[in-house]
């Protein structure tokens, strides 16, 4: 077993559980030893991760050295195996690991440039070495995240509207988290974001939206500029009568549509109205999910109102109207936008077995 830190994004809780969800679909066998902020370590039978293939972890880093004492810490240091270059730029989130490195460099005569406190995966992916010192544990980053390649998947497709797509990384997660081996269907596809992402993860992808064109046109695209080798199919339909399209699909995996478009806080009663319009449609819809999938990945709408009240989704009206249940007791787990008057929360259910 090989053991791994793993450094996780802006939401840790989220990106925590899709890497477990991911270890499971894998089949992958791991052993958490450690967490702590946005860090965790695990040690696991897999030894050659794919950070592209994770949406919430923005670094990996491989142990190198763990639970010496300072002395056996400072040998390691000045005899492990440092990139082959008479330029070199390093940070590592420790004075005296800092120290004796800096010394090390000196006696080789190789050209060293300290930075400190890399946060920006843009400027971690220019370092020659990364290491990270956490609780006894030395690791060596060995993949970083590109958030160059999301922002330009993101932005260049033909049909792009900040305001309405979810992001690539929300997108990567939630499918994540489904587990999905096959496939995944989204009943409200939009511009067609989570399809993208699923073929790109060598997912068969099923989408359906009262109009359908933005999805098309974008995966149009995909195809063009993109090894894209599994199926699309596109449906142009209602989702309250889903089950008139689609009979069986592995995994459903949505950001529905959450109401209309809010720019400022509703009072109580806009805000009920819309909540209960929204019960409404997600009970039709999960009366269709019920009849042809095990598994929903769900994003649900929280509305804040002027008052600061929550109104959230009547949960329970749609699972005691269906056959599905909870995945797991950490759920929902918040995901917040950034000035969004909504509040997202991430849902997982499974069909329960009668
Ligand atoms: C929040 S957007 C989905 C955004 C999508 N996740 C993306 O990133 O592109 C909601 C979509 O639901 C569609 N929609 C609304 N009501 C629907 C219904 N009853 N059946 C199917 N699609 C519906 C809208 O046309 C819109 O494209």
């Amino acid at each position: 077993m090989e053991e791994y830190l793993f450094v996780l994004g802006r939401d840790k809780e989220l990106s925590l559980l899709e890497l477990l969800c991911y270890f499971s679909k894998k089949n992958i066998k791991y052993e958490m030893k450690g967490k702590w902020i946005n860090l965790v370590i695990f040690s696991t039978d897999k030894n050659n991760f794919d950070i592209d293939e994770l949406g919430g972890t923005i670094k990996i880093a491989k142990i190198i050295f763990k639970k010496g004492n300072e002395e056996n810490l400072m040998k390691f240091l000045r005899e492990f195996e440092i990139p082959n270059k008479n330029k070199i730029y390093y940070s590592v989130n420790d004075d005296l690991i800092k120290e004796t490195l800096s010394k090390r460099f000196k006696e080789e005569e190789i050209k060293a440039y300290y930075k400190r406190n890399v946060q920006d995966p843009s400027d971690a992916l220019k370092l020659d070495l990364e290491l990270i010192f956490f609780k006894n544990y030395l690791a060596k980053v060995i993949q970083v995240s590109n958030p160059k390649i999301y922002k330009k998947r993101d932005e260049v497709r033909p049909r792009f509207d900040e305001k309405k797509v979810i992001s690539i990384r929300l997108a990567k997660i939630l499918i994540n988290l489904s587990q999905a081996k096959k496939e995944i269907l989204d009943p409200f596809c939009g511009a067609g974001t989570m399809l993208q992402e699923a073929l790109l993860m060598n997912l068969d992808a099923y989408g359906l939206d009262v109009n359908i064109k933005e999805a098309r046109d974008n995966l149009l695209w995909l195809s063009k500029n993109f090894k894209v080798k599994n199926k699309i199919k596109l449906i142009q339909g209602d989702s309250r009568n889903l089950s008139r399209y689609i009979k069986n699909i592995e995994a459903v995996v949505t950001e529905p549509y959450l109401g209309p478009y809010l720019k400022t806080y509703p009072n109580e009663e806009e805000a009920r109205n819309i909540i209960s319009r929204l019960n409404l449609l997600y009970l039709r819809v999960f009366q269709e999910l019920s009849k042809i999938t095990n598994k929903i990945v769900i994003i649900l709408p929280v509305i804040l109102t002027r008052n600061r009240r929550r109104l959230n989704i009547d949960i329970k009206n749609l699972l005691r109207n269906t056959n599905f249940k909870i995945a797991n007791s950490q759920l929902p787990i918040i995901y917040k936008h950034k000035g969004s008057i909504l509040e997202r929360e991430i849902w997982i259910f499974n069909k329960q077995k009668l």
